[in-house]
């Protein structure tokens, strides 16, 4: 890729994307796909009427490549992109992170996927006999849809305080996503992109009533686990990743989707305006957003937790013989183990007044909350108040290990898989975990960076809700690590 272009397609709805530039050819959307080592090296283009960021989520970056907003690229302005991959195989993402912006530009349409892969992902391919098109990168976001049309992103009071969302899924941007398979596996590899839902997965059978289909976890946001977990649901929050097997084999169709479940929103005040300085020097990217929806176009809008229905896979092909047993060991993964040190204790809140909170303290971009040395191995006790909401909490540049998990509440619970009260999905290295409502996790977090030059000095990077109207909403902090 020689050029990252970030342009609005639709100024009346406020459409968004990215396009790569790959000189012989311009591919739109573009899902990247490096070897672990490979080099990124390509300028990025801002068109928008916004300034952007290109932020690399669960990529181990310097500040300067992070895009995480302490510096962004202006409109018309460019920047070069320029790091290794050094991170395992696995599924990450790109997507707009300039504050006080992200939620609408993401939302709009800058959200991108690079898949990452190296010789263990290669070794699953094969040990699965995948088909040709039997593996599947998407990204799951929601849209408001009224008539056919998706509806610009202008959201009220109460959007920002309990998130963005919207009656239909999107996948690759897509509604009514229907995909091609051939019996046998199937991997997919899943992004929550939604600024703000959360997703209970599942499968269903749509010749057996939507019987449940069973399948199995593989990897998470930072790739494969050590061994594949057999499940029949499992939660994907904003931002989070699973990799996961299906055996279709079979079934002519099967549905994936979200199921019902109770996402414990909860607060004692009633809504919550974001403010932003930044804003008032820029247009919204919809002007079909400054005025309100016609009359009588209320959208629906389906609230967090309620039952949607996401994509199906057409199991095309007659079927074959037994697919292949799956291996017992996908990679080599160590297990958790947690550090001597004390914990460093990080609570989130609401305040009626402040909004979200981490640590009593709303986000300050001059300031750092606190520093790490690097190379340290903490362990970090994250707790959410008891009258809250589900927050995903996303660290930048550093995988972390989940060590336990106390007052988790009761659907995620059920889907406890030790006595530690770890989920599935927390076996696996991750970059964002979400803490429900009165739950306590303890995270093992291991801040070494990379020796390069680019990497020398105080790196500052960010930890936030990646609910992105709780991020737009100053639920976000700046550490830094010397
Ligand atoms: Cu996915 Cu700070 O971001
Ligand atoms: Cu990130
Ligand atoms: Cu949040």
């Amino acid at each position: 890729m020689r050029r990252l272009i970030v342009e609005r397609t639709d100024a009346f709805l406020g459409r968004c994307r990215y396009v790569a530039d790959l000189g012989a050819q311009r591919i739109a959307s573009p899902t990247l796909v490096a070897r672990r080592g490979d080099r990124m090296d390509a300028i990025v283009e801002n068109r928008l009427p916004q300034p952007t960021t290109v932020h690399f989520h669960g990529l181990t970056l310097s500040e300067a490549q992070d895009g995480a907003g302490f510096d962004a690229i202006g409109p018309g302005a460019t920047r070069a992109l320029r790091f290794e991959v050094k991170n395992r195989a696995g599924l990450y993402w790109f997507h707009a992170h300039p504050h006080g912006f992200t939620a609408e530009q993401v939302h709009a349409g800058l959200a991108g996927l690079l898949v990452v892969t190296d010789d263990e992902d290669h070794a699953l391919d094969t040990a699965l006999a995948l088909a040709p098109g039997n593996r599947l990168v998407l990204a799951l976001a929601d849209a408001r849809v009224a008539q056919g049309v998706l509806r610009p992103y202008a959201p009220s009071a109460l959007d920002c305080l309990h998130g963005w969302f919207g009656n239909r899924a999107l996948v690759n941007g897509a509604l009514d996503a229907r995909l091609p398979v051939a019996s046998g596996w199937v991997r997919l590899q899943l992004a929550n992109t939604c600024n703000a839902r959360g997703l209970l997965l599942a499968f269903q059978d749509g010749e057996r009533d939507g019987a449940s289909v069973p399948f199995f976890l593989l990897g998470t946001d930072g790739g494969l686990l050590a061994a594949p977990v057999p499940l029949e649901r499992v939660f994907l929050y904003s931002a989070e990743r699973v990799d996961v097997a299906i055996d279709v084999s079979g079934c002519r169709n099967v549905a994936a989707v979200s199921m019902p479940f109770d996402p414990r929103h909860q607060t004692r005040g009633g809504s919550l305006a974001h403010r932003h300085p930044a804003r008032e020097q820029y247009p919204p990217l919809a002007a079909a957003g400054i005025c309100a929806a016609p009359a009588g176009e209320a959208v629906d809008t389906l609230p967090d937790g309620a039952g949607i229905a996401l994509f199906t896979l057409n199991v095309g092909g007659a079927a074959r013989a037994a697919p292949p047993q799956l291996p017992s060991k996908l990679s080599t993964l160590p297990e958790a183990v947690a550090a001597d040190a004390t914990p460093r204790r990080i609570r989130l809140d609401f305040d009626e007044r402040a909004g979200f909170l981490i640590d009593q303290a709303p986000y300050r971009a001059d300031e750092i909350a606190f520093s790490v040395a690097r190379g340290a191995h903490e362990v970090w006790e994250l707790r959410n108040s008891p009258i809250s909401m589900p927050h995903p909490m996303h660290l930048h540049g550093f995988g972390f290990r989940v060590l336990r998990r106390r007052g988790t509440f009761g659907p995620a619970r059920a889907l406890a898989v030790d006595g530690s009260g770890r989920l599935p999905t927390d076996l696996g290295i991750k970059d964002t975990v979400v803490v429900w409502p009165n739950e306590t996790l303890w995270l093992a977090l291991d801040f070494a960076l990379p020796e390069d030059a680019a990497f020398r000095g105080r790196q500052r990077y960010m930890f936030h809700c990646h609910n992105l109207e709780h991020e737009d909403g100053m639920m976000m902090r700046n550490f830094a690590v010397t």
